[in-house]
């Protein structure tokens, strides 16, 4: 079992995902805030590419259940019900709703991996669930970090290094790719402090500079959720809400 790391999607065109086991990871703060949604009872997830298909597929679509959230330079866009910051994705708020989700790299990645046979959203929060899900797939593994403006952010790359270091305690002989190691090697350094490694990174920064703090707290939390949201035909749903036809 082949474990490769991308530590930005930019470099790969979409047919390259055709058929793979595919993971997408934005920390700060695309799939952290999924993860979240799905956990406090979203039906779903719709991930889109640009703001103005995310209009198109909101409004009456999904049973007139649907929820615009998302974020311009990490502030929530003017019309949008909903910003990008995890906190605001609440059981109160999300229960039962289509969430059309907008973000700069993090929906933009997924929308990219598209092709994938399998394709599963990871954060810190339910790092153990995917781990455990790739580990019964026993097939070889793209991670996909969103990085940020197809450049590289270290949030990413050490939540990649955290699934690999726990796919570890699942499967023997994993091989990896040069990417792979290197993340396993910034997991090593900053696991004993994740969350002063995301107030360290650039992105990080600038959450802080903007008031969203607490987003860093709440999104180094490490498998806080046992779901496993998958993504197919365009939506994120939670494998056990796909099983049960939900
Ligand atoms: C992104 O997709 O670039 C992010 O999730 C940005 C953010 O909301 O912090």
């Amino acid at each position: 079992m082949k474990i490769h790391t991308l530590f930005s999607p930019v470099s790969v065109e979409d047919l390259y995902f055709a058929g793979k086991t595919t993971v997408v990871i934005d920390v700060l703060r695309a799939t952290t805030t999924i993860v979240t949604a799905i956990a406090n009872g979203a039906k779903e997830v719709v991930p889109v590419n640009t703001i103005g298909f995310a209009m198109k597929v909101s409004g009456n679509a999904f049973g007139g259940k649907t929820l615009l959230g998302g974020e311009r330079n990490a502030k929530k866009i003017e019309g949008f019900a909903l910003g990008n910051s995890p906190l605001e994705y609440s059981a109160d708020v999300v229960k039962d709703k289509s969430i059309v989700l907008y973000t700069t790299n993090g929906t933009k990645a997924i929308v990219r991996a598209k092709y994938s046979e399998n394709l599963f959203i990871c954060s810190f929060q339910n790092v153990n669930a995917i781990a455990r899900e790739l580990a019964g797939l026993n097939q070889d593994v793209e991670i996909v970090c969103a990085g940020s403006h197809g450049m590289f952010s270290l949030e990413d790359s050490v939540c990649a290094g955290c699934l690999i270091s726990t796919l570890e305690n699942y499967v023997t002989g994993l091989t990896y790719s040069d990417a792979s190691k290197c993340s396993l090697m910034l997991y090593d350094k900053y696991k004993n402090d994740l969350t002063g490694m995301l107030k360290e990174s650039e992105h990080g920064k600038l959450l802080i500079e903007y008031g969203y703090e607490r987003d860093l707290e709440f999104a180094s939390k490490v498998n806080v959720q046992h779901i496993i949201p998958v993504y197919s035909s365009g939506v994120i749903k939670s494998k056990e809400k796909i099983k049960s036809n939900g």
